[in-house]
């Protein structure tokens, strides 16, 4: 069983000011709905490592779990700039994105780091959301599935955790991201559906099965429901429309209405 799975990422967006007001927003909405926060749904909170102390003070005992955006391939050394992993579980947070779009594509980080960032969380019993996902010139070229393929191959060195600890993957196309153009029900499931394939195939069957995909691209309250709808689509990761309470809540509560 899949319990959906909403994420915020901030980015590199709010103050340290607004996480007090947005968290006591967001959790009052959450509560009004059916079903437990934590148990029949779970929602992650990624704000720029930045304000995790602050954000983390807040969430205490509301349900809501805390997520980095990124983290250090191992747990300490001369990384200069780099987020000790060991350090985000000793600050309870759980979660880390890693592989976003942005760390690949602004930042050129290659399979081989996003693949050694991936062990440094599992190895600190951080849960990876692992991101991948085509550019518009590479679906034009029909090369979505390969793309995406290349990308998953870190994860074969990875097996022992992917059956040990949770995690899961973000498909997030990178035309979708911050253009107000989604991808369609259709386009996602075809992706999500792939990968769940190739889940099968490389990793086992068990993983496959019990791992949630999260579409991500432009997900808003109006078009969650339907992308949603759709069998291999387990939960969203949320960029632009994460930021203000009532659109995030907006989301869960759409998506909510649609399976659990
Ligand atoms: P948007 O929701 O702003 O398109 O961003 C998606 C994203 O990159 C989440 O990680």
């Amino acid at each position: 069983m899949r319990i959906p799975l909403f994420a915020a990422n901030w980015k590199m967006n709010q103050s340290i000011g607004e996480i007090s007001p947005y968290i006591e927003a967001l959790s009052s909405r959450l509560q009004k709905f059916p079903g437990q926060l934590g148990k029949n749904y779970q929602v992650v909170i990624a704000p720029p490592a930045t304000h995790l102390q602050a954000m983390g003070a807040v969430i205490g005992g509301k349900g809501l779990e805390l997520g980095a955006q990124n983290c250090g391939h191992t747990a300490s050394g001369a990384f200069t700039g780099e987020i000790s992993p060991k350090t985000l579980q000793e600050m309870q947070c759980n979660w880390v994105i890693v592989g976003h779009s942005e760390r690949r594509h602004i930042y050129l980080e290659t399979d081989a780091m996003i693949q050694g960032r991936l062990r440094g969380a599992f190895e600190n019993q951080l849960k990876p959301i692992f991101c991948v996902g085509e550019t518009l010139a590479e679906r034009k070229a029909g090369k979505t599935e390969s793309v995406v393929e290349g990308q998953l191959l870190v994860l074969k060195e990875l097996k022992n955790h992917l059956t040990n600890q949770d995690w899961v993957i973000a498909y997030e196309p990178v035309w979708a991201i911050g253009t107000g153009e989604n991808a369609s029900p259709q386009q996602a499931q075809e992706v999500h559906a792939f990968i769940r394939k190739w889940a099968k195939s490389h990793l086992s069957g068990p993983v496959a099965e019990k791992t949630r995909i999260l579409y991500g691209g432009s997900v808003k309250p109006d078009n969650c429901a339907d992308l949603k709808r759709q069998p291999d689509i387990d939960g969203f990761l949320v960029g632009g429309a994460s930021l203000q309470a009532d659109s995030f809540g907006a989301i869960v509560e759409n998506s909510l209405k649609i399976r659990s």
